[in-house]
């Protein structure tokens, strides 16, 4: 089933185009159990840090640190709170933590956290708005801990949800669920996009095209790219020691978005609702493991 375009003879030129021997590239890439192999080969051909033991470490710390960050503000989440009040409990509690939140100043961000109400997709920035019940919010935490990045997000209710926010919020979910199912060795990146289309169409909602997964740990965006579409099949084979995100933005209505002015907040067209969960995968011998763990 895998690798069937590919014929090229060991010494030939790789099909894949990257001026390597076939043997040593996409070849190797399948064969090879080795990660030290892979290791220069996905640097080369990818520009992807395959992560060793001590980084993975690294990271898995740097993801317990998020996590209880959002537990921290799913005790404080309810009418009334501003997005702002989470920045301050974020930033608050990521620097008591002897951490900083990456956030801050990427990209000439303004905030320590990302927060994401109702048809906000992502990159919300805090501001003086009080939540109220009803809404759904995202919030998105990337602490930075001994240079190690972990990358995190849930859509939280605020109060009680009608309806349309508890069906978002259970799609969304699931989505996570299933592109994490879909990563183990020798599985490719559009298998995993491939999983959350299907289940996001089948349930009648769509998937943002234009915010994609990513690879994460040693910077905050790293390669590869992991769309949340694609086709089964295609794309860079997944190898022990990849740590990427998976992240999907979902739809109640069409995938389209907008940017407001702020040139940060993504919001959807039509104005629908859009959830979004996010968890740091690590691509192990026989599967994955989450180094962000958390029930969906
Ligand atoms: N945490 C977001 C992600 O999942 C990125 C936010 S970039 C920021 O990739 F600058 F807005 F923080
Ligand atoms: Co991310
Ligand atoms: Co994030």
């Amino acid at each position: 089933m895998k690798n069937r375009r590919l014929k090229a003879h060991r010494n030939d030129p790789c099909p894949c185009g990257s001026g390597l021997k076939y043997k040593k590239c996409c070849l190797s890439t399948k064969t090879l159990g080795d990660a030290d192999g892979n290791k220069e080969l996905y640097f080369k051909k990818y520009g992807i840090r395959l992560k060793e033991e001590k980084d993975i470490e690294g990271i898995r710390k740097a993801g317990r640190l998020a996590l209880s960050t959002l537990e921290l503000v799913a005790s404080q989440i309810g009418p009334g709170i501003t997005t702002d009040d989470i920045n301050t409990l974020v930033h608050d509690f990521t620097i008591r933590n002897g951490a900083t939140p990456a956030p801050l100043n990427y990209r000439s961000f303004p905030k320590s956290v990302c927060v994401s109400v109702n048809e906000v997709i992502c990159h919300g920035i805090p501001k003086n708005r009080p939540l109220k019940d009803g809404d759904i919010v995202n919030v998105d935490v990337t602490p930075i801990l001994n240079g190690y990045y972990a990358d995190v997000n849930k859509t939280f209710f605020v109060g009680t949800p009608g309806p349309d926010a508890q069906k978002i919020v259970r799609v969304a979910g699931e989505c996570l669920k299933m592109g994490m199912s879909a990563v183990r060795p020798g599985n490719r990146i559009g298998d995993i996009g491939w999983a959350i289309q299907n289940y996001a169409e089948g349930q009648g909602c769509s998937v943002v095209r234009e915010f994609v997964g990513h690879g994460v740990g040693l910077e905050f965006h790293e390669p590869p790219q992991i769309p949340h579409y694609g086709r089964k099949g295609e794309g860079i084979v997944l190898v022990p020691g990849m740590v990427f995100t998976i992240e999907p933005m979902i739809n109640l209505g069409a995938k389209d978005l907008d940017i407001l002015d702020d040139n940060w907040t993504a919001v959807t067209q039509d104005g629908s609702l859009s959830a979004q969960f996010e968890q740091t995968i690590l691509v192990t011998d026989n599967g994955f493991e989450s180094l962000t763990p958390f029930d969906l």
